[in-house]
């Protein structure tokens, strides 16, 4: 097994230096990306539709390859791996989407124990027996998420809100450190986008994980996440505490527009200009 390498920095869990990414024949979808997370560390990565949100966090465990650049994980560089550690390196980095991306067939206790094997075909995980241990954390985990009583249920009879509580338990059962969340909130109504968003920081906050975050929900980015970082065409125009994102750099990441419509696109539903007063969820 990959651990930690003698000269990683302990408080940095992740680094990315002069991340790019040009897709072939398309444009440039990040430039010369530079983060850095420290353990424990949540973070809202926010900007318009196409700036390279969903490719800077693919980037990092290479569901996207970079073009160029470095990704380092406790100090190991993720670019260079060959296939078997990658494998193992992705064991430690858990992934939610915003299609929750279940087996619409499986019952819910099946895609929890599906992360079990981390990102190894579907096939081999059902044809293998998960020791009890694994099944007594999917059940420890679906009560923590709030799906007790759940577990023999088919994915396709739940809810938007309970689909992706499956979602996340799915991701924490292989005990990842770093956690790369692709728009969670984007498929739900604004309250369980919030009921969603909570659970996921409370749960980061619970077991020391790292976490980037893709959200274009604004005021749901900056009610949830202390740290925003804000792309543009693929660069990084803003990087800074949520208190920090003002109306000025919201206009550097959104343009001239106005970027309150920008922020809300999608959630037609939520009641705009009143992001820090509904306390409800
Ligand atoms: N597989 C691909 N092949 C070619 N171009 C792509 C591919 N995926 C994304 N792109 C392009 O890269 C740019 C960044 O896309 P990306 O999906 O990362 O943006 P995003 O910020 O996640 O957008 P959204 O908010 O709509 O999800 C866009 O111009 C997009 O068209
Ligand atoms: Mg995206």
């Amino acid at each position: 097994m990959s651990s930690t390498p003698p000269s990683a920095d302990p408080a940095v869990k992740l680094e990315l230096r002069g991340l790019s990414k040009r897709y072939p024949g398309g444009a440039e979808a990040l430039r010369d990306v530079d983060m850095r997370l420290a353990p424990g560390d949540v973070l809202g990565l926010i900007g318009p539709s196409g700036a390279g949100k969903s490719t800077l966090i693919r980037c990092i465990n290479r569901l996207v390859e970079p073009s160029q650049g470095s990704v380092r994980l406790d100090g190991e560089e993720l670019t260079s791996l060959g296939a078997g550690a990658l494998r193992r390196a992705r064991r430690r980095i858990g992934m939610i989407f915003q299609e929750f991306a279940l087996v619409e067939r499986l019952t819910v206790m099946e895609n929890v124990l599906s992360g079990r094997l981390g990102y190894t075909g579907l096939w081999r995980s059902l044809a293998r027996r998960f020791p009890p241990e694994d099944v007594e954390a999917a059940l420890s985990l679906l009560s923590r998420v709030g799906l007790e009583g759940f577990t023999d249920q088919r994915a396709d009879r739940l809810s938007g809100g309970q689909r992706q509580r499956v979602g996340i338990a799915r991701a924490l059962i292989q005990q990842p450190e770093l956690l790369l969340v692709d728009e969670p909130t984007a498929s739900l109504d604004p309250k369980t986008a919030r009921q969603i968003m909570r659970l996921i920081c409370e749960l980061a906050a619970e077991r020391s994980l790292t976490a980037v975050v893709n959200i274009h929900d604004v005021p749901l980015a900056t009610r949830f996440l202390p740290r925003i970082v804000g792309l543009r065409d693929g660069r990084v125009v803003f990087d800074g505490p949520a208190s920090e994102l003002t109306a000025e750099a919201l206009t550097a990441i959104y343009g001239e527009e106005d970027w309150r419509d920008t922020a809300a696109d999608g959630d037609e539903d939520r009641h705009s200009g009143a992001p820090h007063t509904d306390r409800e969820a």
